[in-house]
């Protein structure tokens, strides 16, 4: 059974998770222009806002029309700042299971936004989409994204060995590719159990046109 994550936005306490559209794209591209990034993630390098907004009119739809996932905007709350992105991909509707990943912008780092807007989508795919399984998958050296799957209840279930290409910086200041391991992750709902009591006081999640 194949089916499309709906039009959403979440809130949270800090944070408003929405679709991205053209405004976003001088953040997007400021954002993804970052060494974490590189190093961490297969965003093309250097990112432009040409390539900002193709993510957002063509892979961004294509992604949601296709069922294979969702792309949201993670905005603050009071100035509305684009601040980072979540993403849902290789979703599989019929074990009901995808795939989260998250970007924060480099200046909005350490204030938890990440952990918020990942624990929000997941609440959200726990009970309004009734998921039963998001997989995490960090590169071994991520240090800040484990600790973020950690701290929104995610197990670790293993290692991918050799499976992850990241990228490293030499001296001269050039980017290489290299092999290394992932670590897998997964959150089920029991894994919340509790731990959605915070998000229902905080947030809650309305379709994007009631949102507005
Ligand atoms: C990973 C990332 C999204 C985290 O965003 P964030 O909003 O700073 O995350 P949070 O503030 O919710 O949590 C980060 C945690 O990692 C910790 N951390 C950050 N850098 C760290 C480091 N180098 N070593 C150890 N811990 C680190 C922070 O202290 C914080 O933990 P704490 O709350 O217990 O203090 C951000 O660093 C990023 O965009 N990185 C580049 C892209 C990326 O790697 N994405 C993940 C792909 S799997």
């Amino acid at each position: 059974m194949t089916s499309t994550f709906p039009t959403i936005s979440i809130s949270t306490e800090r944070l408003g998770l929405r679709p991205l559209d053209e405004d976003d794209v001088p953040a997007l591209a400021d954002m993804m222009n970052d060494e974490q990034v590189t190093a961490w993630t297969a965003v093309p390098q250097p990112y432009d806002e040409a390539a900002a907004r193709r993510w957002i009119t063509e892979h961004t739809p294509a992604e949601r029309t296709s069922g294979r996932g969702l792309d949201l905007a993670v905005t603050e709350f009071l100035t509305q700042r684009l601040v980072g992105v979540v993403q849902l991909s290789k979703t599989n509707w019929h074990v009901r299971s995808t795939e989260l990943s998250y970007i924060i912008a480099p200046w909005a780092r350490g204030e938890g936004y990440a952990s918020e807007a990942a624990l929000a989508t997941a609440q959200w795919l726990f009970t309004d989409q009734k998921f039963e399984r998001i997989e995490l998958r960090t590169a071994a050296g991520n240090t800040a994204s484990q600790q973020v799957a950690q701290k929104i209840g995610c197990i670790s279930e293993g290692v991918l060995r050799g499976a992850c290409i990241a990228r490293v910086r030499a001296e001269d200041g050039t980017w290489s590719e290299v092999r290394t391991d992932y670590i897998v992750w997964s959150l089920l709902p029991e894994d919340l159990d509790g731990g959605g009591e915070h998000f229902a006081e905080s947030g809650g999640f309305t379709s994007y046109t009631d949102w507005n």
